[in-house]
């Protein structure tokens, strides 16, 4: 059973307090519980999160449901997530995504089978005028990598611990 840590308790908690509304604080809340849930959100989670938060399950589900930036499945450590909109496609995201699989011998949406990397395709992540670019979430760091060739996106991603 998924249980917040005592920090992530307290970081939620105080979530809470900096809005009126406590739905409010749910993007936050889920946010802090994907990383301690291995990159993901589920039913546990869900639960852990309305029992912390009082506010009914139905309602957390809904915000999880609705946003792209939390996962259904397991992620490996390092989140890759390569821009698929207008500026970045036009500029070779696509080719970026299938390069960086291919290197990483991963398919799109796969955790590597060593657990360090998942490639993912996101929605415009609002650098249009550097594009190509990705973001990659680790445990505890989340960047944006913008302007992104082929071999300087491998460096990036090779770099990473
Ligand atoms: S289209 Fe890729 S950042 Fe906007």
């Amino acid at each position: 059973m998924f249980q917040l840590s005592n920090e992530g308790k307290q970081k939620v908690l105080s979530e809470l307090k900096r809005y009126e509304s406590r739905q409010s604080a749910v993007l936050p809340a889920l946010y802090i519980a994907q990383g301690e849930n291995r990159g993901y959100i589920n039913a546990e989670v869900i639960k852990e999160l309305s029992n912390v938060m009082d506010i009914p399950e139905s309602q957390i589900h809904e915000v999880f449901t609705f946003y792209t930036m939390y996962n259904k499945e397991a992620v490996g450590r390092h989140h890759i997530q390569v821009c698929r909109t207008l500026s970045c496609m036009l500029n070779g995201a696509q080719e970026l995504t299938e390069h960086i699989c291919k290197e990483l011998n991963v398919k799109l949406g796969e955790a590597s089978k060593d657990g360090r990397y998942t490639v993912t395709e996101a929605e415009c992540l609002g650098s249009c005028g550097t594009a190509p670019m990705m973001q990659i979430t680790s445990a505890d760091s989340d960047a944006y990598y913008e302007n992104l060739t082929h071999e300087s996106a491998m460096n990036i991603i090779r770099a990473m611990k």
